[in-house]
């Protein structure tokens, strides 16, 4: 778990505000949810999962509750969803803190951020396009180009269901060809045996059934529209058959966006999908639910990798210098932000030098000076202290309007 300093932060800080931005332009409305829950909200994600089995941050709190630090939000969202019984479609945005214990490397984390959007009982196949068009439009704000849109559609339940049994034949049947690696997540989800990355198992899982082949008609059109609905916006994407994403609650679509600049290993900026059976599995009433989650810190290492979404210019309007003890920067500084300018000032009554030095440091596009001759004089000099031009001693009451003037550039 790492801390997130300055510049960094406000980069994070500026992230949350353009996503906030982009989703609430689309009648998204925020949910925070709570950091930690009972653990049974987060085993519903499927005993089959490493997140669930082994990443959990889990504990029993003071009270004898088994409790857990969430690993991701979906589950707390739903979880909310049947207690709060809003009105359908229920769409959601979130971003804050997830908990994995995983091994930490560049992009994986034990603390990350996510933001990420949840739409609750509506199973509209143009929702699963608005979805993914939200967060395509947000990578889009953000500047970044290398990213590849990968979609797959996990079919019906029960196509699933089919699925799992055929690879799981499938690869059964290769035996001990097959990794020791692989024929231990055999044992537990035939599915992800599709993600190893194993030399010895590419052969064998360039061979296994494909999920087409169990398309119900129902699942199959309505992955058709998603598709069409892609093309209408002019979103490109790949289908990747062999897309299969880290949690089991997946159902019918599924989505990741990956990196072009980051390393395989973790090259997911964000995904998604369709969880249409989450709901229910938490004790709600059957319900549609899709959404995506994106990774704030990866997101930002693509983005430094392109040389996009910099951090903002934190620095602020005006320095104060004040070599009269410091009352007189108190004051000042204080009417400058009430006059709505960003201020700050030196302390500790530095010889003029240091203040100066600090002055320059900060960033600020102007000085303001007061020694004992302007305080005698009821005075204040303004010094620019980037753009060029002369230092000026204005009466104590007229420097706002001098600031003003030179930060809009018609003095
Ligand atoms: P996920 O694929 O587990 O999905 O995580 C989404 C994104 O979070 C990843 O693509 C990655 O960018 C980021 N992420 C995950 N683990 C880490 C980590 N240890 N360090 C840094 N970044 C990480 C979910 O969490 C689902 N809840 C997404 C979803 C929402 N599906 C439907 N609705």
């Amino acid at each position: 778990m790492r801390d997130i300093v300055a510049p960094e932060s406000a980069r994070f800080r500026r992230f949350t505000e353009v996503f906030a931005d982009v989703v609430g332009a689309a009648g998204y409305q925020q949910i925070i949810p709570p950091m930690m829950e009972d653990l049974g909200v987060f085993t519903r994600l499927g005993d089959a999962t490493d997140i669930v089995t082994k990443e959990m941050y889990d504990f029993v709190d003071k009270g004898g509750r088994h409790v857990a630090l969430r690993p991701e939000q979906t589950a707390s969202v739903c979880r909310a969803y049947v207690e709060h019984r809003p009105l359908t479609p229920w769409k959601t945005w979130y971003s804050g803190p997830n908990f994995r214990y995983e091994k930490p490397q560049r992009g994986r984390y034990r603390q990350f951020d996510q933001v990420g959007i949840e739409v609750l009982g509506a199973d509209d196949p143009y929702l699963d396009v608005e979805v993914i068009a939200l967060a395509w439009e947000f990578y889009r704000r953000l500047g970044l180009r290398q990213v590849k849109l990968l979609v797959n559609s996990l079919g019906e339940p029960d196509d699933r269901a089919r699925y799992v049994d055929a690879l799981r034949s499938h690869f059964e049947a290769a035996g001990d060809a097959l990794s020791e690696q692989s024929r231990e997540t055999l044992n537990k989800n035939p599915l992800r045996v599709l993600d190893s990355k194993r030399r010895e198992d590419a052969a064998i899982i360039a061979g296994a059934p494909t999920i087409d082949q169990f398309w119900s008609a129902d699942a199959a059109a309505h992955f058709a529209t998603v598709r069409a609905g892609l093309d209408d916006l002019e979103i490109p994407f790949d289908v990747d058959m062999r897309l299969v994403r880290g949690l089991d609650y997946y159902r019918r679509t599924t989505f990741e966006f990956q990196g072009g600049t980051l390393d395989s290993a973790q090259n997911a900026l964000g995904g998604g999908g369709r969880y249409d059976g989450l709901v229910e599995d938490l004790g709600g009433p059957p319900t549609a639910g899709i959404g995506f989650a994106l990774g704030i810190d990866r997101t930002l290492l693509a983005c430094g990798d392109e040389g996009v979404f910099g951090a903002p210019d934190d620095s602020v309007d005006v320095f104060v210098v004040d070599t009269t003890g410091g009352r007189e920067a108190l004051l000042v500084t204080n009417e400058l932000r009430a006059a709505g300018f960003t201020a700050d000032r030196a302390f500790e009554n530095r010889s003029m030098k240091a203040q100066m030095k600090a002055a320059d440091r900060s960033g600020a596009g102007i000085a303001l000076i007061v020694g004992s001759e302007e305080l005698a004089g009821g005075t204040i000099a303004v010094r620019p202290l980037r753009q060029g031009g002369d230092q000026r001693v204005v009466p104590r009451d007229g420097y706002i309007a001098l600031v003003q003037s030179l930060i809009t550039g018609n003095s």
